[in-house]
């Protein structure tokens, strides 16, 4: 099973911090933001790690990131040239898994707990996709799950009307056919391919499992979100439990 952390865009709602750097390289708690997503995939034993990012930034990404030595894994880089949305970034990571299976890690989702836990459910899972929930509180600004007793039942994107205030959050577990699914994809009203559109491929095949990440966890993505992550990581000074 290989990573891919997805760290592109421009980071709009964070200007101007992020007028001359990165989202992902921004600081939160001890540490760059991207640290968490990678110690989260490292804590799962998850050692091949592809980082996708946008052009102007790939240089810094890289004289932070190095090889991988310092973390025990092994890096590789990708360039996003357009920001086409999440599962137009991820279409870049066909190669690079080479038929495995791909956890996939928003760069800006910051987690206390390992995902450890539901990844190695993912690996007796005998195929399909898995996913991660968590209760929120405004639930318009992410993607929702609809559910029944047991199944997510369809994904929307941050809806007028949620169905629920479960949110499908940044950890997502695809098997080999996720790139095939994405080419079929066509993109939404704000020209972006969806993530949550893949999960509902997924959904209309019966073969999409959820799991509730336990503990602290936000998004980083806007001034509100990003000083909630910074408290939540400051707390834990940057370990993941
Ligand atoms: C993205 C996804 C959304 C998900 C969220 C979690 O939203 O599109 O479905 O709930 O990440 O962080 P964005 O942060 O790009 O608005």
């Amino acid at each position: 099973m290989k990573g891919v952390i997805l760290a592109g865009g421009k980071g709009t709602r964070l200007y101007p911090l992020t007028k001359v750097t990165n989202k992902h390289l921004l600081p939160v708690g001890r540490e760059p933001m991207i640290f968490n997503p990678i110690k989260q995939l490292v804590s799962a034993s998850i050692t091949e790690i592809l980082v996708v990012t946008s052009t102007e930034h790939m240089g810094d990404v890289v004289n932070l990131l190095g090889s991988g030595k310092s973390f025990g894994v092994d890096f590789t880089y990708k360039v996003q040239e357009e920001a086409q949305g999440i599962a137009h970034a991820l279409l870049l990571a066909e190669d690079f898994a080479k038929g495995e299976r791909v956890v996939v890690v928003l760069g800006d989702n910051i987690a206390v707990k390992s995902i450890k836990p539901y990844v190695d459910s993912f690996r007796r899972q005998e195929k399909g996709a898995r996913t991660l929930l968590k209760e929120v509180s405004k639930p318009t600004e992410f993607g929702i799950a609809a559910l029944d007793e047991e199944k997510i039942v369809s994904v929307e994107e941050k809806p007028g009307n949620p169905k629920s205030n479960y949110a499908v959050i940044g950890y997502y577990m695809y098997d080999e056919k996720v790139f095939d699914l994405i080419r079929q994809q066509k993109p939404s009203e704000r020209g972006e391919f969806e993530i949550t559109d893949v999960l509902n491929e997924y959904i209309k095949r019966s073969e999409l499992e959820y799991d509730i990440l336990p503990g602290d966890w936000t998004d980083a993505g806007t001034f509100e979100s990003l000083s909630v992550a910074n408290e939540i990581l400051n707390q834990c000074q940057n370990e993941i439990l």
